[in-house]
């Protein structure tokens, strides 16, 4: 029996792309930038599988012009990239990987909280420069950390992750999220409306999937409740910001610092307003990028292509409506 084709859209870590090909007659987009749409369409055409990534726009057309697709696997947890809908409608199963990035996440939206808190980039670039003249009594004064109070937007796995943390600089954690995880619970976290997170956080960390009901949550209105001193964190998604309203808002003195690891669009243009700011840091969407954790991921996502392709159940799917 012919193995079963399979597209994968980049070069992924290659104990995934081993496991793959194992079992699978794989061809790999070894390009640095995600395949075009018309390559997407072309590759995708003959394939029995799908490994992509949240650079691949998935959506209905893509799905149509892939007749014998039977699987697609995202090597992420977030899959707002994918039309769901389309994917079920054809039965088509979609893999993601929630969990093992959960810890190298949340370690990493904590730095970019403690970064900007402490201006680290900034005052990098100071030293670097050849700026640093002597011990100065006012140098890149910043945030107290310790004793402050974190809004958690979203208490999932992320969020809850971040609590546990948070907990261990002695902060008070707000959160706000339909449920209320024991787990909350345990590390003291209180649920609060949006509005009073928003007036009484000192950092707002945003854990949210992106969603119609989570797009641009973060909108003028809400940045004009936030306190003058405050500083939000985005390892989410960028369109969870509205990102027009975030550059006048640290212009004008209404919030005093964004660490964002997502923007809208991915990449941020290089002469993106935000760039300017000091009191903005801006990193490459590499929350979950630690070798171990991008690893472990590629794995998964493997697991859940071949499980699609023989017929079984998905370990992670997004999509498990399509079982019905
Ligand atoms: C990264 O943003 C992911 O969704 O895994």
């Amino acid at each position: 029996m012919s193995k079963p084709t399979v597209f994968v859209t980049r070069l992924i870590p290659e104990k995934g792309l081993d496991m793959l090909r194992e079992q699978c007659a794989v061809t790999v987009w070894e390009d640095e930038l995600p395949p075009p749409r018309d390559a997407l369409l072309r590759e995708i055409a003959g394939a029995d599988g799908l490994l992509c990534l949240l650079t691949d726009p998935v959506d209905a057309g893509v799905i149509d012009a892939a007749p014998k697709l039977r699987v697609i696997s995202q090597m992420a947890v977030g899959f707002d990239n994918i039309d769901i809908p389309a994917a079920t409608g054809r039965g088509i199963p979609v893999g993601h990987t929630p969990g093992v990035l959960t810890g190298t996440t949340a370690d990493f939206a904590f730095a970019l909280l403690m970064a900007a808190a402490r201006r680290i980039s900034e005052a990098e670039r100071f030293a670097r420069a050849g700026r640093w003249k002597t011990w100065g009594p006012t140098l890149f004064m910043g945030q107290d950390v310790h004793g402050a109070t974190l809004g958690i937007v979203g208490m999932g796995r992320i969020g809850q992750a971040m609590a546990r943390r948070a907990r261990g600089f002695d902060m008070r954690i707000l959160y706000t999220d339909p449920s209320e995880p024991d787990a909350a619970r345990d590390v003291g976290a209180v649920r609060v409306a949006l509005d009073d997170l928003l007036a009484e956080s000192d950092f707002v960390s945003l854990h949210v999937p992106l969603t119609a009901d989570t797009e641009r949550l973060i909108d003028r209105r809400a940045l004009a409740r936030m306190k003058p001193t405050a500083i939000l964190v985005n390892t989410a998604r960028g369109p969870v910001v509205d990102q027009a309203a975030l550059y006048d808002a640290l212009v004008s003195g209404q919030i005093a610092y964004a660490a964002l690891d997502v923007t809208d669009p991915e990449p941020i243009a290089p002469d993106d307003p935000l760039l300017s700011l000091d009191n903005c840091l801006v990193v490459p969407h590499i929350a979950s990028s630690s070798v171990a954790t991008r690893t472990r991921m590629a794995v998964m996502a493997a697991e859940n292509l071949i499980a699609g392709l023989n017929g079984d159940r998905l370990p992670h799917c997004a999509n498990p409506q399509v079982y019905a």
